[in-house]
């Protein structure tokens, strides 16, 4: 396939709260993902969504490369029947950001997410491995303080359902996550969410921790434009 050149300017990719909680000025906003790149709830929360003693787990990237060598076996929400974990998307929105705002968004978003994370670069797709461009991000690396790494399901589950900070409840944040994954990839199961996703749902049962009952119609309806957008995007104010 032709590959079309990448667009220019300078870009952010949000897998995460950034999603839905864009809290700063952008140009425009593209679904896209990131490949060779694996999402996981591996990262301690000590103030978004947990507290220093009750840290919550909130996302970060792992490597393709790292998480073969040294998470794979490791880690249970990993399916026996993947030959190629390589091919995990993981999909986002990435935010095309006005020249004269970068500087302000950057030190904005820096603040919002300084516990433990660092910053790189990640290529971003659109289609069928279509490059879009490459995008700013912000990884929780294995090397950092908050880092948690993989642990039993149900053990991360009850401390996720239970953990509480700043931003609100780990769960809604878990669960938002779960919603707009599945509104922007409904044909394609992400299987560490949904391994997390069961487990989360049984214990909040089982520990009479309420659940909400499905996506904020508010979030709901801006990914769905964004998705009906298409490659085109959505700009700021659309
Ligand atoms: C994100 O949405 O991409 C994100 C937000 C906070 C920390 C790391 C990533």
């Amino acid at each position: 396939m032709a590959q079309l050149a990448e667009e220019g300017g300078f870009w952010v990719f949000g897998y995460g709260s950034l999603i839905w909680k864009v809290d700063f000025p952008y140009e425009k906003r593209v679904m896209c993902y990131a490949k060779s790149l694996h999402r996981r709830f591996w990262q301690g929360s000590h103030d978004h969504r947990g507290t220093a003693t009750a840290p919550g787990r909130v996302v970060t990237l792992i490597s393709h490369e790292e998480y073969e060598n040294h998470w794979r076996a490791k880690d249970p929400t990993c399916p026996q029947d993947w030959d190629d974990a390589g091919g995990e998307r993981c999909y986002g929105v990435a935010f095309k950001l006005r020249d004269r705002e970068v500087e302000s968004v950057l030190e904005h978003l820096d603040l919002r997410e300084v516990n433990g994370y660092t910053t790189a670069t990640v290529a971003v797709f659109l289609g069928d491995d279509e490059l879009l461009t490459h995008a700013h991000v912000y990884i929780g690396r294995t090397d950092n303080m908050a880092f948690l790494g993989p642990a039993d399901t149900d053990a991360v589950a009850r401390q996720m359902v239970h953990a509480r900070g700043q931003s609100g409840r780990d769960i809604d944040y878990f669960l938002t996550l779960c919603g707009v994954t599945r509104l922007m990839r409904p044909q394609t199961e992400d299987v560490h969410l949904s391994c997390l996703e069961e487990a989360i749902l049984r214990i909040a049962k089982e520990d009479g921790v309420a659940v909400p009952a499905g996506l904020d119609p508010a979030i709901s309806t801006d990914i769905a434009r964004l998705v009906a957008a298409g490659r085109t995007g959505l700009h700021e104010g659309e």
